[in-house]
């Protein structure tokens, strides 16, 4: 099957980022979001991403304006009657996503690949809300979207081969790498990334070293490219918790479990990087290791 529109539900940070890269790799790109507001914040990220991918030498400028013009916004889900994908990147709230799943079905073309990018719902929820649920898969994309190579497939009991393939073409047409992971939550990269981030609060809390040194540990005696905290305040701590928690719920094992600190500084709205304070302050102008 060809895919030549994508559809994008969500236009906040990874759907922006989604919508960014569909654009760029020459997809006419639908997006919606629930407002003008949110729609015009969406694309603002989007022109300032593209901008400074501009800016590194990673885009000619004419291609940024192709890529543009290949990008609208919308505020009716049924506008995506052409499209050949949609991909979901909306609230991770599991009524509002079926829901949202069970109007694709009725509004795209009985061809068209349906797929979520939840990191933490099971996608066959979603597939049996639809009449086709063999072309349901989920497409988990890293944050920030434009730069992180990878996209982890979720495929369900009912997914087809076919889909699996038509969906592996089109995400190295994006320039990515695939991995296929079955439908459990977590998956295959944040079933191993939460426990990690749990594990650093804990050490953290218990007093057993600064948050600093955790960091620099990691970076440097593991070249990861950000320590926990600092990466803790870039995925937000209320997303972590989020995980967290859905994680728990669904193995009952103590690697999951959050930590008392972390439930806290969300209570208190330090969320990360986004309310300008997470672990570290930055409204106060601490900044992470580098
Ligand atoms: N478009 C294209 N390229 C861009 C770009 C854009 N909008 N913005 C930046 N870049 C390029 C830069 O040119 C640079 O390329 P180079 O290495 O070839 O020079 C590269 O991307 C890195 O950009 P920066 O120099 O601005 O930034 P840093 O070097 O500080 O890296 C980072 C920033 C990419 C965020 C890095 O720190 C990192 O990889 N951190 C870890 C992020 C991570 O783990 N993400 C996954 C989180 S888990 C998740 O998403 C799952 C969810 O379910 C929780």
């Amino acid at each position: 099957m060809n895919i030549r529109t994508v559809g994008v539900v969500g236009c906040g940070l990874m759907g922006s980022g989604i919508a960014e890269v569909t654009a760029r790799a020459g997809y006419t790109t639908l997006v919606r979001e629930m407002n003008d507001e949110l729609l015009a914040r969406g694309r603002q990220r989007i022109e300032t991403s593209m901008g400074t991918a501009v800016e590194r030498g990673k885009l000619p400028a004419a291609e940024r304006d192709a890529a543009l013009a290949r990008l609208t916004g919308t505020t009716r889900l049924e506008e995506f009657a052409a499209c050949d994908l949609v991909i979901e990147a909306a609230t991770e709230n599991p009524d509002i996503k079926k829901r949202t799943f069970a109007e694709l079905d009725q509004i795209c073309p009985p061809h068209a690949i349906l797929a979520s990018n939840t990191s933490s719902i099971p996608i066959i929820n979603m597939a049996t809300s639809t009449r086709r649920p063999d072309k349901v898969l989920g497409m988990h994309f890293m944050n920030p979207v434009p730069v992180m190579r990878l996209i982890e497939y979720v495929r369900t009991l009912t997914t087809s081969d076919a889909t699996l393939e038509t969906a592996r073409e089109f995400g190295e047409s994006l320039g990515k790498r695939i991995i296929v992971s079955k439908d459990r939550g977590g998956f295959i990269v944040n079933f191993l990334l939460i426990p990690y981030l749990c594990e650093s609060v804990r050490m953290y809390e218990q007093g057993f070293a600064s948050k600093e040194d955790i960091d620099v540990g990691m970076m440097l005696g593991t070249s990861y490219p950000m320590g926990p905290f600092t990466l803790l305040d870039y995925v937000g701590l209320d997303t972590t918790l989020y995980i967290a928690d859905i994680l728990f719920d669904e193995f009952k094992e103590s690697r999951f479990a959050a930590p008392t600190l972390l439930r806290q500084m969300v209570a208190a709205g330090y969320l990360g990087r986004k309310t300008g304070r997470g672990f570290y302050n930055y409204r106060a102008g601490e900044l992470p290791p580098r």
